[in-house]
């Protein structure tokens, strides 16, 4: 039974987003004292205070990149849009980044690719090529190169469901396991945009990520629909056996400041969790729905619009989430 000074492990466990494996090594390795739960010897009890100072260092991560992955099981709730304008304004801000497009549906691929030769029934050049042996990972990537940037993309295509039909004992940690071995990647961020749904895709991307990114649209359905997404990515981390992938945070998309709902939504998602609601929300914005026809992101097409300043906005709380989060000078470590 847990106390104001105690807690249990799987108490501790919720509260750090770790396995119970994950656990039981931190508290080998930095030797946390225990004490026995009054009512019931067997059962260990942590210090909360301890357990709380935890929360508070620093994730360490050993590559340069760090791996972002948008994902909701719903669909239409921005996923794409935000997962291009998230990684072009990574791009405008001077790092260097990846775009993978991992949803069979080829949004993100559609809506920046502009190459007659690129064929969206191609199974070269996306994930599925590489997870076959088909293609070192490196060749997957095309630079797109704008005006005062470049995004690197790897393009999707509706062959990538094959994956999905893989055996994802194998197919799920592939993308975790090549990123913890890439020591020469030259990406400050990668970012993945994901299908809305529960299959190997999905898993493969969110157990390869460090942060997920969840866009919401402001209804109530949606917002409670966010449960599933906090137990998918604990799942995740069993698998992982990490801190990894860790929630980086919830917004809101498509957010209409006149309408009572989107208000409503916005104080339940704050409610629900408190540290992992960004204060940037995205309006809806005609412009937004416009950029995929113009092959190239928000920042771009309509820089002086609200859509851009509102991932703009958006951008800067996940740098500096990303930021606290992660220990200073862990790539080089
Ligand atoms: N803030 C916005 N304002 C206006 N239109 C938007 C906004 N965000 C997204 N859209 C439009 O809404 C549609 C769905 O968005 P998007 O494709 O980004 O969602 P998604 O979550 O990736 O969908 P899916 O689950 O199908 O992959 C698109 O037509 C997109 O252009
Ligand atoms: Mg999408």
């Amino acid at each position: 039974m847990s106390s104001s000074e105690h807690i249990s492990v799987t108490e501790a466990c919720e509260f750090l987003g770790v396995s119970p494996d994950t656990f039981r090594r931190i508290v080998r390795d930095l030797n946390l004292p225990t004490v026995s739960d009054p009512t019931d010897a067997r059962v260990k009890l942590y210090s909360r205070a301890s357990i709380l100072a935890l929360r508070q260092r620093p994730l360490a991560i050993p590559t340069r990149h760090r791996v972002i992955t948008l994902s909701n099981n719903k669909g239409g709730v921005s996923k794409t849009t935000s997962a291009i304008s998230l990684a072009a304004e990574a791009a405008a801000d001077g790092f260097k980044v990846l775009l993978i497009d991992s949803a069979p549906q080829a949004s993100a691929t559609v809506s920046l690719l502009d190459d007659p030769n690129w064929n969206l029934e191609s199974d070269q050049g996306i994930l599925l090529s590489w997870l076959k042996g088909d293609a070192p990972f490196q060749e997957l990537i095309k630079p797109i190169r704008y005006r005062n940037y470049q995004l690197d993309l790897i393009p999707s295509s509706p062959k990538n469901d094959q994956i999905d039909r893989a055996n994802p004992l194998e197919a799920v940690p592939a993308l975790r396991e090549f990123f913890e071995s890439w020591h020469d990647s030259p990406y400050d961020y990668i970012f993945i945009d994901t299908d809305p749904s529960f299959g190997t895709l999905v898993s493969m991307a969110q157990v390869g990520s460090h942060f997920v990114i969840c866009p919401v649209q402001a209804d109530v359905l949606s917002v409670d629909g966010t449960i599933q997404l906090t137990r998918q990515l604990q799942r995740a981390r069993n698998l992982t056996k990490s801190q990894f992938p860790s929630l980086l945070g919830f917004f809101l998309s498509r957010f209409d400041s006149r309408r009572r709902v989107c208000k409503e939504a916005l104080d339940t998602l704050k409610a629900a969790y408190p540290d992992a609601v960004f204060e940037s929300v995205i309006p809806d914005n005609v412009r937004l729905t416009e950029s995929p026809g113009q092959k190239a992101p928000i920042n771009l097409t309509a820089p002086d619009s609200k859509g851009a300043h509102a991932y703009k906005a958006l951008w800067k709380e996940v740098r500096e989430r990303v930021e606290r989060a992660v220990a200073p000078n862990a790539a080089s470590a």
